[in-house]
C-alpha cells in the first residue's frame, strides 16, 4: 500500500487546495497571470547603412537585416502601428570613414544623424535612442580610444560627450551610453545641460557584460574584423560578478541616468531582478544578437519553435523585472501578439 503525504500549508491542504484549478483554463490562466508582454514593452534595434532601397542580410542573424535610410522609414511606421514606442539605431560605416579616434561620430551629417532626422519627421511620436560609444565608428573596434594597448578612459569621455550632444542636437530622445567608461554618465549629463539639452534621456548600459554572445552583432556593424582578437574585458563587466553591477547601476543613476540597462538577457536575468528589486527606476534588459541567434538557428534546424521560445524567453524579462526589452525580434512579436 503507498501512502500519499499531504503537503502542510498555513493557506489550505489538498485537496482543498489544487493550484491546476487556475491552469484548467486559457480564460482563466490569461486572468491570473503576473505578466503579460505588450508590444510597447518592446525596443527595436535597427541597423542602418547608406544607399537606396537596399536590404543587406545578415547571415549571423536570420530575419535581420541593414536596411536604407528610405526603407527604415516604412518600417518605423510600421512598428509605430504596432504599438512599439522606441527604437534604437545601429549604423553601418564605411570602412574609408572609420579612424583611430572615430571622428565620423562627431560629424553631424552622419548616416545616424540623418536617420534620427527623417524618423522624427515621418513618425514624431517614435522614441528614438541613439548608442553613445565609438566602436562602429573605429577602424580598431574598441569602443573607445585606445593607445598603447589600452582604451584610454577620460580622453573617450571628451569624445563621447560630443557624440551625445551631436545626437541630441539631431533631435533623438534619449542617448545610450554602452561604452563603459568610469564617469561618462555624469559627463555626458553635464555637457547636455551645457548646450540647453535638458530634456535628452540617458539610457545607461550599466551593466554590460563582456559577453561572448555580441559576435553577430559586430558582424552587422562591421567591427569584428577590426576588434580581431581583441576584446573589450578591460570595460565591460566580468560575467562572474553581480554586487559589481548594482554598484556600477548606483553610480549611474547619481550621475544622472534615467534608465539603466543590464545587458546581455537571458543569462543575466538574476542581474535584472537584483536591479529592479533594489533601485527604483526603470531597468530595461537587452536580449543581445547572439541570443537572438541560438534561437532562430535552432529554430531553422526545426529543433525548437523559434517564435513560441522567442515570446517566453522575453516574457521571462518582464518576470526578471524589466521594463522594456531590445529585441531585435520585436516586429515579429509585437506582431504575433497584437
Ligand atoms: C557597442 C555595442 C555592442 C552592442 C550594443 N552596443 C557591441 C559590443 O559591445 O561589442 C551589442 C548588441 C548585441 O550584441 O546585440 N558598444
Amino acid at each position: 500500500m503507498t501512502h500519499h503525504a499531504q503537503p502542510e500549508l498555513s493557506w489550505g491542504q489538498f485537496p482543498t487546495t489544487r493550484l491546476r484549478r487556475t491552469r484548467m483554463q486559457g480564460w482563466c490562466r490569461e486572468l491570473v497571470a503576473e505578466h503579460h508582454l505588450h508590444p510597447s514593452d518592446l525596443i527595436w534595434p535597427v541597423f542602418i547603412q547608406e544607399g537606396k532601397n537596399t536590404e543587406t542580410p545578415i547571415a549571423s542573424m536570420p530575419g535581420v537585416f541593414r536596411i536604407t535610410l528610405d526603407l527604415l522609414v516604412e518600417k518605423i511606421k510600421l512598428a509605430n502601428q504596432l504599438s512599439i514606442r522606441a527604437m534604437a539605431l545601429f549604423p553601418l560605416v564605411k570602412s574609408e570613414l572609420k579612424s583611430p579616434y572615430g571622428d565620423e561620430a562627431l560629424f553631424d551629417g552622419n548616416l545616424v544623424c540623418r536617420a534620427i532626422k527623417e524618423i522624427k519627421n515621418a513618425v514624431p511620436d517614435m522614441g528614438i535612442i541613439a548608442d553613445v560609444a565609438l566602436d562602429p565608428y573605429t577602424n580598431h573596434g574598441q569602443d573607445g580610444v585606445f593607445e598603447n594597448g589600452q582604451v584610454i578612459n577620460d580622453l573617450t569621455i571628451d569624445i563621447l560627450c560630443k557624440q551625445a550632444v551631436v545626437q541630441a542636437k539631431a533631435g533623438c530622445d534619449i542617448v545610450a551610453p554602452s561604452d563603459m567608461m568610469d564617469g561618462r554618465v555624469g559627463a555626458i549629463r553635464k555637457a547636455l545641460e551645457q548646450e540647453n539639452l535638458k530634456d535628452t534621456l540617458i539610457l545607461a548600459y550599466s551593466a554590460k557584460y563582456a559577453s561572448s554572445m555580441y559576435g553577430p552583432f559586430r558582424d552587422a556593424v562591421d567591427s569584428a574584423k577590426n576588434l580581431g582578437s581583441a576584446d573589450k574585458r578591460s570595460y565591460q563587466m566580468n560575467p562572474a560578478n553581480s554586487d559589481e553591477a548594482l554598484r556600477e547601476i548606483a553610480l549611474d543613476i547619481a550621475e544622472g541616468a534615467d534608465m539603466v540597462m543590464v545587458k546581455p538577457g537571458i543569462a543575466y536575468l538574476d542581474i535584472v531582478y537584483r536591479a529592479a528589486s533594489t533601485f527604483p527606476v526603470p531597468v530595461f534588459a537587452y536580449q543581445v544578437s547572439g541570443e537572438y541567434a541560438m534561437i532562430k538557428a535552432a529554430g531553422n534546424n526545426g529543433w525548437i519553435n523559434a517564435d513560441a521560445v522567442m515570446a517566453e524567453q522575453l516574457l521571462s524579462f518582464k518576470r526578471a523585472g524589466a521594463r522594456a526589452i531590445l529585441t531585435y525580434a520585436a516586429l515579429d512579436i509585437a506582431k504575433a501578439i497584437a
